[in-house]
């Protein structure tokens, strides 16, 4: 079965002040390295960057130098995730069984844990990469704990996300949906009834959401390129 990759990266950046995809390191940006290990995998068949019709100058830039042997399209955002999202699977070849979503934030993604990913969606359908959580977890009213969460059980999302094409067109599509906000693919599918497996996903595998997961990313860059 092969896959559509797509990319949400119509985002403002609003929180960071800045757009965190467009972030250099050793001169390749961080939706280069986002998209990179894709490419690679055989499974994939195409990507489909959504971004805002004022960046796209940007995105083909990135796109220029990185010169990727893929096909890689761009297609215009929306004002919700949800919205990109469903811009992009519009777009895609509806002969691609799979669709793999990730964030263009996330640049320390592998191609095994894609790999790993996509094989347990061919199973199962639905597949969210996730890590156990670390830390314990607080529940809270105004700064006071209302509850304290069994961490045994908690989970932190990342991205890939993969699902079969009919669970995501399902429900993405359906207008019982149209207006539940989330803040991934997994909660939409979960709420539309079918059960999320997960893959075992990587600490490093961080979203760039802060000035501070900036620092730590640069980090991560210095120790992977032996910088
Ligand atoms: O806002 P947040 O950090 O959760 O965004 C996650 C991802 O969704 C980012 O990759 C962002 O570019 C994307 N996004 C999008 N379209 C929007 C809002 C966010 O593609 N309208």
């Amino acid at each position: 079965m092969s896959v559509s990759v797509i990319i949400p990266a119509a985002g403002k950046g609003e929180r960071f002040g800045d757009k965190k995809q467009f972030l250099h390191f050793n001169n390749k940006s961080v939706l280069t390295y986002a998209i990179t290990p894709f490419v690679f995998c055989n499974e994939v068949n195409e990507i489909i960057i959504a971004a805002s019709k004022y960046d796209t100058k940007q995105v083909n830039d990135c796109l220029k130098l990185a010169n990727f042997k893929k096909k890689v399209s761009i297609v215009e955002g929306g004002l919700q995730r949800q919205d990109s999202v469903r811009n992009a699977i519009k777009l895609s070849n509806k002969k691609n069984q799979i669709i793999c979503i990730h964030d263009c934030v996330r640049p320390f993604i592998f191609k095994s844990l894609i790999q790993k990913a996509i094989k347990k969606c061919i199973s199962s359908g639905a597949v969210i990469v996730a890590v156990p959580s670390t830390d314990t977890l607080k529940e809270t009213k105004d700064l006071r704990i209302k509850k304290t969460i069994d961490r045994d059980k908690i989970w932190k999302a990342q991205t890939p996300q993969v699902f079969k094409r009919s669970i995501i067109e399902h429900a993405l599509f359906d207008l019982k949906y149209e207006n539940f906000l989330y803040t991934d693919e997994s909660s939409l599918v979960e709420q539309a009834g079918y059960d999320v497996s997960i893959v075992e996903g990587s600490p490093l595998n961080i979203k760039i959401t802060t000035k501070d997961d900036w620092l730590l990313a640069k980090a991560i860059f210095k120790e992977i390129n032996n910088d």
